[in-house]
């Protein structure tokens, strides 16, 4: 079978065919980049295999290029890679690559064409398009890639085992692939993740978020996190998501399973929102639901303090999976610590004082605050379900018009710290603190008015309370 090469294509194609001619290099284009234009995605990777010396290729192809493109060589690996024409092209010569079973450093020979499709991980990105003149466009595909885009399945060229031995982030991928393509993972390759899985220990942290990464910007990443699940793999690096696992029966009464319930909950966020963050967020928003577990004959389950548990279980789990540990942590903390209160507040009285206090706790973050607590509703029963859908738009109403009429978010109250230290000339410390404070929760609470006229008035009392003159 004949690769369609496009219009764009076909200028660089045959500049490299051109080029590893007169070196008597015979050439391909190779994985990702074929399986992804196969499949109809744009892809902007291109991985050029050449027989012979890939630097050199590279080298000699940037001097027939315009403009002349900046060559970033990786002596290390053997590779060299342009950017060109809105395409990012890496060069490497063929090889035969094997793993140590104890490193992720591989011990690389120079090979044929074949060696280097037989050491790739599965066989749809095992595709090659030859790029010389005899069969310009001839796609090379021994392991049945081909057959496997069609059928969508994921398979490893060689047993599987060797394959994840070479590389055990393979497995990782296996199911990231499985899910961003919607393909299945052929049976015998599947049930190889679970008896090979303990090998992810050889693997960094970085590499297994940056697959994970790519698992949570899929439409529905919950398909990818059950095979984590059911394989095993999952337990080897986010044991806390395991955890939330299973249900629990005392006297008749169980609770729901918070891991399939959290999926959900990770679905439902990504059918409205792309941001990478609030997807988190959803994920671990219950994340402190088996430490807060307990049972009693009046209530039943309650997970009591799970958001503010789970707030402080963040930053840790992002130091652990190397996540930035910057605005972006917080964000996801914040979420976490929050994602109960505009539910919360269906059940109490709503008063203008508690939603006050929730539109200056979430500021800016409100409205992702409340696509997560949408998301959170899963329960089964349509009643409930829809009791709380109107509690929600009532939340939802409520806050508007307040912030409406208050503008408490990105609100900072009247008086400074710099105001109160200077009214009664004291240092900077504790009680400039808590007349702050004493100020803030006034106006939350709607003891005083959110202006600077009543705040300074208020201020006064309560200084003079504290022993301060102005
Ligand atoms: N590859 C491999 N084993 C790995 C990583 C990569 O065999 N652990 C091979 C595959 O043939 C893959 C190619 O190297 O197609 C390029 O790898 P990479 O750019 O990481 O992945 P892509 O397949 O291009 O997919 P994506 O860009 O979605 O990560």
């Amino acid at each position: 079978m004949f690769f369609t090469i496009r219009p764009y294509e076909r200028k660089i194609f045959e500049l490299i065919r051109d080029t590893a001619q007169e070196l008597e290099y015979p050439v391909y284009a190779v994985g990702g980049y074929v399986r992804d234009r196969l499949l109809g995605r744009d892809s902007k990777d291109l991985d050029i295999v050449c027989v012979g010396n890939g630097i050199k290729l590279a080298q000699q192809l940037a001097t027939k290029l315009r403009p002349i493109p900046r060559l970033v060589v990786y002596k290390r690996f053997g590779t060299a890679m342009i950017r060109h024409n809105g395409l990012e092209i890496e060069f490497v010569g063929a090889r035969k690559e094997s793993y140590r079973s104890d490193s992720r450093k591989p011990s690389v020979e120079e090979g044929t064409l074949e060696d280097d499709q037989n050491r790739r991980d599965f066989t749809i990105n095992a595709l090659a398009v030859s790029l010389n003149i005899e069969n310009y466009g001839e796609i090379i595909d021994p392991f049945g890639g081909l057959y496997h885009l069609e059928t969508k399945t994921i398979k490893t060229p060689l047993d599987p085992g060797r394959t994840f031995s070479d590389d055990p982030l393979r497995m990782l991928r296996a199911i990231r692939f499985a899910n961003q393509l919607d393909f299945i993972i052929e049976p015998n390759t599947y049930e190889a993740l679970s008896v090979f899985k303990n090998r992810m220990d050889i693997i960094s942290m970085e590499r297994i978020t940056g697959e994970m990464m790519k698992i949570m910007a899929t439409p529905k990443p919950s398909i990818g996190f059950k095979l984590l699940f059911d394989t095993g793999i999952l337990n080897t690096f986010f044991p806390e998501l395991v955890r939330l696992q299973g249900v629990e029966v005392r006297d008749g009464i169980g609770h729901k399973d918070n891991f399939y319930h959290t999926l959900e909950v990770l679905d439902n966020v990504c059918a409205v929102s792309d941001n990478i963050w609030l997807r988190w967020a959803a994920l671990l928003h219950d994340i402190a639901k088996p430490p807060t577990k307990r049972f009693n004959q009046k209530s039943g389950w309650t997970f009591h303090g799970h958001e503010a548990l789970g707030g402080i279980m963040v930053p840790k789990i992002f130091k652990r999976l190397k996540l930035p540990l910057d605005h972006k942590m917080k964000y996801v903390q914040k979420l976490v610590r929050l994602h109960l209160r505009p539910i919360s507040l269906t059940k109490e009285n709503i008063t203008d004082s508690a939603i006050r206090r929730l539109l200056f706790d979430a500021g800016e973050d409100l409205e992702d605050l409340m696509t997560l607590c949408k998301a959170d509703i899963t329960s089964k029963n349509y009643e409930k379900k829809q009791r709380y859908i109107r509690n929600f738009e009532l939340v939802h109403q409520k806050l508007e018009e307040l912030e409406e009429k208050d503008r408490i978010r990105n609100w900072q109250p009247p008086i400074t710290g710099e105001i109160i230290m200077n009214t009664f000339k004291i240092p900077p410390g504790r009680a400039v603190g808590v007349l702050k404070t004493a100020i803030r929760e006034a106006i939350l609470d709607g003891v005083i008015p959110n202006n600077y006229d009543e705040a300074f008035a208020f201020l006064v009392k309560k200084a003079a309370e504290m022993g301060y003159e102005v």
